[in-house]
């Protein structure tokens, strides 16, 4: 099997890096370039899982940010929430009974991390979680879950937030294992910031700065009912002063639609769009209104105010420092916030610490430590 080497010294540690969802490219490719820029001895090979398989949602993401291609491929695909995490535990396996690294370092919290993670610690393989010790409290998403899965069974937790690694104490972890490091979702936004591509919609529609809205929802409690995601559209739509609202559709979202009858004037449902154009757009929105969790920490850096339809949220910092809001689940609470956002009255926020594009850095300094 390869293994990566960048530096030719001798090597003294192997390591996966698992990747498996759109998300997860975004923040391994922090760790990869860190790998990069310092003379390590350490070799990596990239492990995509295959849950995210499409152009769309994953090679557009290596194109992009320029990630080498995976050393494997597990091509889980889709399925039910227990047999992705069983197609990728049974193929890694089998990787993993060719040739052992040292460690298994997993990001986020996404089925891909959490199956890896259980593998991988089973054949007494140390496992490292980047973005540990983030809590929702919320056990009805499967991404909570995963994090308490990973958190629990980890050698290394490597944190965003002193929130998260407070979070981590209060479980009874020793500090021995806790590192705050700060963002690597926002090592790469910093990185890709001045590569931001204008998407084609940009001159169809005309669109001015500050004068459109962006919209994306993927969690089943928006999406999976349609009466509900039709209540909150029109919500959204009514409340949006008439200005274009660009919708990139996910694909679990894009099935709910399918049974839609949409004719709203001023929405744009469009495919989901590439990394450095979904950005492009972010950075010059009024405001985006989300139910993701990576999205409202890079509003919260672009200084974008955020408006999440979600009831909670794991990450905090967003909300006490950022620009990021929680409006709930609750259609009715869209037309208050949007009134707020169009009076001027959203707050400006700011960075949280260490969120300053040295997170993977840090990360890779020390695991060469370890
Ligand atoms: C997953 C993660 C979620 C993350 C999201 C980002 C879990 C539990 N959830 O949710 O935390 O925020 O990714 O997008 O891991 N599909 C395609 N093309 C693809 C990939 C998926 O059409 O390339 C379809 C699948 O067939 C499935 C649906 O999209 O029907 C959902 O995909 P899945 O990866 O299971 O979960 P996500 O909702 O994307």
């Amino acid at each position: 099997m390869i293994f990566l080497n960048f530096a030719q010294i001798i090597i003294f540690m192997k390591i996966d890096l698992i990747a498996g969802t759109r998300p997860n490219f975004v923040k391994i490719a922090s760790i990869v370039n860190a790998f990069a820029i310092l003379r390590n001895n350490i070799e990596y090979r990239l492990i995509h899982t295959g849950q995210h398989y499409t152009d769309a949602l994953s090679g557009s993401f290596f194109k992009d940010l320029n990630l080498p291609d995976p050393h494997i491929n597990l091509n889980a695909g889709s399925g039910s929430q227990a047999e992705q995490t069983a197609a990728i535990m049974i193929s890694y396996e089998k990787i993993l009974k060719e040739t052992k690294p040292d460690l298994c370092l997993v990001v986020g919290d996404v089925n891909s991390s959490m199956a890896c993670a259980i593998t991988a610690k089973k054949m007494q393989i140390k496992v490292a979680h980047v973005e540990a010790g983030l809590r929702s409290g919320d056990w009805n998403m499967p991404e909570e879950v995963n994090r308490v899965l990973i958190d629990s069974i980890s050698d290394y937790l490597f944190v965003t937030t002193e929130e998260a690694k407070e979070q981590l104490f209060k479980e009874g972890n020793k500090s021995e294992r806790v590192f705050f490091v700060g963002n690597t979702m926002i090592d790469t936004l910093l990185r890709f910031k001045s590569k931001f591509r204008k998407p084609q919609i940009w001159d169809q529609l005309n669109l001015q700065k500050n004068k459109y809205l962006i919209l994306t929802l993927h969690r089943p409690a928006n999406v999976d009912e349609i009466s509900k995601l039709h209540e909150s559209l029109t919500e959204i739509l009514k409340h949006s002063r008439e200005i274009p609202v660009i919708f990139p559709i996910h694909p679990r979202t894009n099935k709910t639609l399918e049974a839609l009858d949409l004719h709203f004037e001023n929405l744009y449902p469009i495919s989901p769009l590439g990394y450095l154009e979904f950005n492009y757009l972010v950075q010059y929105a009024k405001a985006v209104l989300t139910d993701s969790g990576g999205i409202t920490e890079e509003t919260t850096v672009l200084g974008i105010p955020c408006l999440t339809l979600r009831d909670n949220t794991e990450r905090s910092e967003t909300i006490l420092l950022g620009t990021n809001e929680l409006i709930g689940t609750d259609p009715n609470n869209i037309a208050p916030a949007l009134d707020k956002l169009f009076k001027g009255n959203w707050k400006k926020g700011s960075i949280p610490d260490k969120w300053d594009g040295k997170s993977g850095e840090r990360i890779v300094k020390l695991l060469q430590a370890l």
